[in-house]
This record gives structure tokens, C-alpha cells and sequence, in this order.
């Protein structure tokens, strides 16, 4: 059957640009397929986790070099430059988020035996579909301190999420908490598929809890929206929202008070809302800049003092399908006491559309987001916000805006209506980071 034949033809093909090399064998606790287990017994080194060698211990002949993965760097640089047959046991599917990268940077083209995914052994235990979830890892430079942030910020914003945890502080104890406060149904998949397996839903009591067992995965699940509507497409986020810089009439608001459309494209581009990103809207009004941040995939957090503003920003993201973490209170006092306190992560952009220059102040000095994009109908704050910008160490940049819009005549032909002209400054933290901690 020509299927067949064509399939036998990638196989071959695969396997002479493998020549004799390595095979990687993905690990789930259950019985490994044949030639994963041929690979095994005729491979010189064998290289894995504690954990995965012993589960192979009986597959391996006798005089086969067994090599516990540490520091992976230096065993896997041995491997590459040996011609000798190897096999190197992962954990889960490997070529998803795991070892499979790590060979084919060093010019490797492994054989690859898939297991279970973490990801889909815990949504399974959840009984839940995945394929409308995104998928973070807070694994990476621990001296950059921003993957768990960066990973619960994207969590945050995404009604289905899984959490690859790391130890250090990137395990469950920095996700469980917000996540549940966000309203989250959380579950936290220890060990899965090994004895000591435990799938827990979390409650009150674990917010705190910092005694989970490793490995483990975290799911994240907004419980009005557990089941997309429709089946998606594309796993994870779309990219950029279906039209943006939405009309007025897309927002709630009160007399007006909205960011205009033409302006809020531009302070869109400065602030670069995107996943992983924590956006806050000081003085957020309607909320439309938020709610935007949000359709781009950051997490947004809305500052406002007035309740019914508030009530309205959470009807706009209602409307909108996306989250606002919105907070009420006057500010700049309503201001979490430092970065990451009371829930509210720490901005990697900042959008002054309300308040006075004390706000903006407090809002770069104590906050130092990244960016930082201010829209004002004042000519004399201009001065001022500028110089706060300035003095805060960003690179700085302004426009004024004043669009007029086509509409049309009573005899049919068009006019200009003028809005309101608008300045909008930005600071972007310099290249060495003098200004402010980046995303
Ligand atoms: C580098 S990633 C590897 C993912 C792996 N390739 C997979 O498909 O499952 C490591 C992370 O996977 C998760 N993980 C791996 N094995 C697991 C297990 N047995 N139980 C729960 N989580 C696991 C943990 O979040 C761990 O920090």
C-alpha cells in the first residue's frame, strides 16, 4: 500500500541521518516499545535521571556505562563527540520542552521515542481537554528571577494554563496562591506516573504550601470557561486580537472618558503587551487599554478609585472575554506596598491615563516597569511627566496626536471632525537596564 511505502521511505531516511548515534527514550512509567528497548541493550552509555536508570536497570546489559544526568552540558557534549551507540532517558515526550533541543544544538539528530506528556498525563487525571490550553515553563536563568513571574503572568491571563515547575522558587508555592486568588481552579500533578503519584485540587489551605513534590505540573483553569465553546484550532495564543485600537463604542464608559482609538494604537505599540507580559492601567477609567493589554495575552491589571468605573472596566473585559485583574482604590496609596505584593505582580509596563504627577511618580520610581506610556490632555503636565520620565533614566519619546476623522455631511459628502488633540510620551528602559528591571 503506498502509505506503507512512503512511511518506510521517512523512516529510513530519519534513521541514516541518526546513524549509529543516539536514541532518546521518553520515560511515563509504562512498558517502553521494543526498539526503545533495543536501543537500550545495545547502546555503550546510557544517560538519565536517577530515577529513570533504575527504572531501566534490568534492560541494560552488564558493562554498560550508566551516566546520572546533572549538569547536562558536559555529559551530553561527551555523547556528542563519541561514535559510539548512547541512549539518554527524559522524562515525558522530549522533544517538548525537553532534551530533544538540547542534541539537535549540538548538530545531534536523535531517534526519539515518545512517552506521555506531563502536560497530558495531568489534564487527563483533570478530565480535561488541552488542546485549548496554553503551556508555560517557569524553567530557566535562575539569575534572572523573572520565569515564574513571567510564567504566572501568562497563566494569569489564559483561561486554561499548565505550569512546568521548576524547584528554587518556580515550584508551586510561587503559582498556587495568586492563581487561586485570580479565582483559578488550580490542581497541582506530582509524580505523575510513578507510585507516589498525587493529582490534588487546590484549596484555601495549600496557598501557602511549599512542601509539594517534584516534579510537578500546575493547572491553571478559569472554571466559567474550563470548556472552550468551540474546539480549538491552535493550541495556546492566537497572537495578536482580531482588530485592535477597538472603536469607543467597543467600551463601556462615562461621558467620554476613553482612550481614543488613534491614541490607544500608539500607546499599544510603546507598551508591548504580549504572553508573559504584566501590564498595569493607572487611572484605567473604562478600562480600554487594559482590556486591549488582555486581548493581546498580557496580564493586565486595572487601577481605579471610582467603584463604578471599576464595575465597568470588569464588565468591558466581561464583554471582551479576557481577565482584568482590576483594583479599586485612590492612588497612589491603593499601590500594592512593593513589587509582587497583595497579589498584583510587578508591571513590565505601565499606561498613565489618570492620576496626577505624584501617581506617575510613584508608579516609575517604586515599579521601574520597562516601559511606561502616558496620555495627556494637559499641555502643562507635558513638562513634568517629561522630565519624571527623564530623571527615572528612560529613553523618552513623545508625539502629539490630533486625528480627524472622516464623517460624513447631511448632503452626502464627508468632513473632518477634529478629536481632541492628545500628548502621548513613552520611556523605554535603556539598553543596560539603568532605568528599569525588563521583561
Ligand atoms: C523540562 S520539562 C520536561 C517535560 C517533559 N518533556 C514532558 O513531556 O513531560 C520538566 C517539567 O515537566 C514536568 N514533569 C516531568 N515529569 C513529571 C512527572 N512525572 N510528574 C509531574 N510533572 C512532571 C515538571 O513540571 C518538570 O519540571
Amino acid at each position: 500500500m503506498s502509505v506503507r511505502t512512503v512511511a518506510g521511505a521517512a523512516r529510513r531516511t530519519a534513521e541514516s541521518a541518526a546513524g549509529p548515534g543516539i536514541t532518546v527514550i521518553g520515560m511515563d512509567g509504562r512498558r517502553l516499545p521494543a526498539e526503545a528497548r533495543r536501543a537500550l541493550w545495545t547502546a555503550r552509555t546510557v544517560a538519565g535521571a536517577a530515577r529513570h536508570l533504575d527504572a531501566v536497570a534490568d534492560l541494560v546489559p552488564s558493562g554498560t556505562e550508566l551516566v546520572k544526568l546533572g549538569r547536562l552540558d558536559p555529559v551530553l557534549d561527551r555523547i556528542a563527540a563519541s561514535s559510539e551507540p548512547a541512549a539518554v532517558l527524559a522524562s515525558g515526550d522530549p522533544g517538548f520542552f525537553g532534551i530533544v533541543r538540547a542534541l539537535r544544538e549540538r548538530g545531534l539528530t536523535p531517534r526519539v521515542h515518545p512517552a506521555v506528556s506531563s502536560v497530558a498525563a495531568a489534564f487527563a487525571r483533570a478530565g480535561l481537554p488541552w488542546d485549548d490550553a496554553v503551556v508555560v515553563s517557569a524553567h530557566g536563568r535562575a539569575e534572572s528571577g523573572r520565569s515564574a513571574e513571567r510564567a504566572l503572568a501568562a497563566a494569569l491571563a489564559h483561561p486554561k494554563a499548565a505550569v512546568l515547575t521548576a524547584p528554587g522558587g518556580a515550584g508551586p508555592e510561587a503559582f498556587v496562591g495568586p492563581l487561586l486568588r485570580a479565582g483559578r481552579t488550580v490542581y497541582v500533578a506530582q509524580r505523575l506516573e510513578t507510585p507516589e503519584e498525587s493529582v490534588v485540587e487546590a484549596g484555601a489551605d495549600d496557598a501557602d504550601r511549599t512542601d509539594w513534590a517534584h516534579p510537578n505540573v500546575v493547572l491553571s483553569v478559569d472554571p466559567a470557561r474550563a470548556v472552550a465553546p468551540s474546539m480549538a484550532w491552535m493550541p495556546g495564543h492566537q497572537g495578536a486580537p482580531d482588530g485592535w485600537a477597538l472603536p469607543e463604542d467597543a467600551f463601556e464608559h462615562r461621558a467620554s472618558m476613553v482612550t481614543k482609538p488613534e491614541v490607544r494604537a500608539l500607546a499599544l505599540a510603546r507598551l508591548a503587551p504580549r504572553p508573559g507580559t504584566v501590564v498595569w492601567d493607572v487611572g484605567a477609567c473604562s478600562g480600554s487599554v487594559a482590556v486591549e493589554c488582555a486581548r493581546f495575552g498580557a496580564h493586565a491589571v486595572a487601577f481605579e478609585q471610582s467603584g463604578e468605573d471599576c464595575a465597568r472596566i470588569r464588565a468591558n473585559a466581561r464583554e471582551h472575554g479576557v481577565h482584568v485583574d482590576v483594583r479599586h482604590g485612590r492612588l497612589p496609596e491603593a499601590f500594592p506596598g512593593a513589587p509582587g505584593d497583595d497579589g498584583v505582580p510587578a508591571p513590565d509596563a505601565v499606561f498613565l491615563g489618570g492620576g496626577d504627577d505624584r501617581v506617575a511618580a510613584e508608579a516609575l520610581r517604586r515599579f521601574r516597569p520597562a516601559r511606561a506610556v502616558a496620555a495627556l490632555a494637559s499641555v502643562d503636565r507635558v513638562g513634568t511627566v517629561h522630565a519624571l520620565l527623564c530623571d527615572a533614566g528612560y529613553d523618552v519619546g513623545g508625539t502629539q496626536l490630533q486625528a480627524s476623522r472622516l464623517a460624513p455631511l447631511p448632503n452626502g459628502s464627508l468632513r473632518l471632525a477634529a478629536a481632541n488633540p492628545v500628548t502621548l510620551l513613552w520611556g523605554t528602559a535603556a539598553p543596560d537596564g539603568s532605568a528599569a528591571s525588563g521583561p
